[in-house]
């Protein structure tokens, strides 16, 4: 049950913005980013995702780069939305434009669980899109039809995959539309402005399941702390958004799941 502060916070009017990362799927059964399970191996040797998920090592491995993220996508489409997501496309569809949400999951469930495109920034990219290494396309694309979707771990990409992981325009390697720990947040790809302009329209900031271990996510959580607007978040153990709680006049760590707090949260917001 929410106590009586928490439901005045929740009753602020004007925009909520939700930040989620990879905690809100944890509960679908994919692996957060720096849980035990984030390794990859190639050959003998076990790369961390912050070696694998950059430009260099797709210029110097592109075949174990793609198999790395032609793997974790199977993980993604194999998995399906749980209560959080859904009780956040719920939040959409009664809130309108007093909601939006910026998430740093590639793994597309927010979409799938009926949040919209226009109102979801994906400031980290999609696993199921793909653009031109050349960036010659006006945006991603969706993965080649071709392409398994259930990948085994460790199945290497074959030639004629590789070709089919092309520009459909100018014919240069495709490479997965996710941002790379060597590169950096942009408008068009990644919605970086647009996040920030939320941050600093928001009346309310809630956060769910994130580290904030990379710099827009914890820009948004500065800008909310230097307004002085609240701040709710969500995780199951102190992490640096709770020290910003501290910090905030009126706010609160949420100290639990996903699935245990999104859903009596969004029960207790107003409507548009
Ligand atoms: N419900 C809510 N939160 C959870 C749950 C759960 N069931 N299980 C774990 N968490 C929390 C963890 O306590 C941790 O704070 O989710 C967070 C996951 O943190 P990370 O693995 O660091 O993932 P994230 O914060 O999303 O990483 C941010 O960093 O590596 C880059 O681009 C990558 O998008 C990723 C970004």
């Amino acid at each position: 049950m929410l106590d009586d502060s928490l439901k005045q916070i929740l009753r602020t009017p004007g925009l909520i913005l939700w930040l989620t990362g990879a905690g809100v799927s944890a509960e679908s059964g994919i692996p957060t980013f720096r849980g035990k399970e984030g390794y990859w191996q190639v050959g003998s040797r076990n790369y961390q995702p912050e070696e694998m998920a950059t430009w260099a090592a797709f210029q110097e491995m592109p075949d174990e780069v793609w198999a790395w993220y032609l793997y974790r996508r199977g993980v993604c489409r194999g998995a399906e939305p749980n209560v959080a997501h859904r009780a956040l496309a719920k939040a959409e569809e009664r809130g309108g434009d007093r909601f939006l949400l910026v998430t740093q999951n590639v793994d597309g469930l927010h979409l799938r669980a009926g949040n919209t495109l226009d109102r979801t920034y994906q400031i980290h990219g999609n696993i199921d899109f793909m653009r031109c290494s050349n960036e010659c396309l006006p945006a991603p694309v969706p993965m080649p039809q071709g392409i398994d979707v259930a990948w085994e771990k460790g199945r290497p990409v074959t030639d004629c995959e590789l070709q089919a992981l092309r520009c459909p325009s100018c014919g240069a390697p495709a490479r997965p539309h996710v941002l790379w720990f060597d590169e950096s947040y942009d408008e068009a790809n990644f919605r970086f402005e647009s996040a920030i302009d939320a941050a600093k329209q928001a009346t309310l900031l809630i956060v769910v399941g994130t580290t904030g271990a990379t710099s827009l996510p914890m820009h948004i959580g500065t800008i909310t702390v230097q307004r002085g607007i609240p701040m709710l978040v969500v995780n199951p153990e102190p992490n640096p958004f709770s020290a910003l709680v501290a910090r905030t006049r009126s706010g609160a760590f949420l100290q639990g799941t996903a699935g245990q707090w999104v859903p009596q949260l969004v029960a207790t917001l107003p409507g548009r």
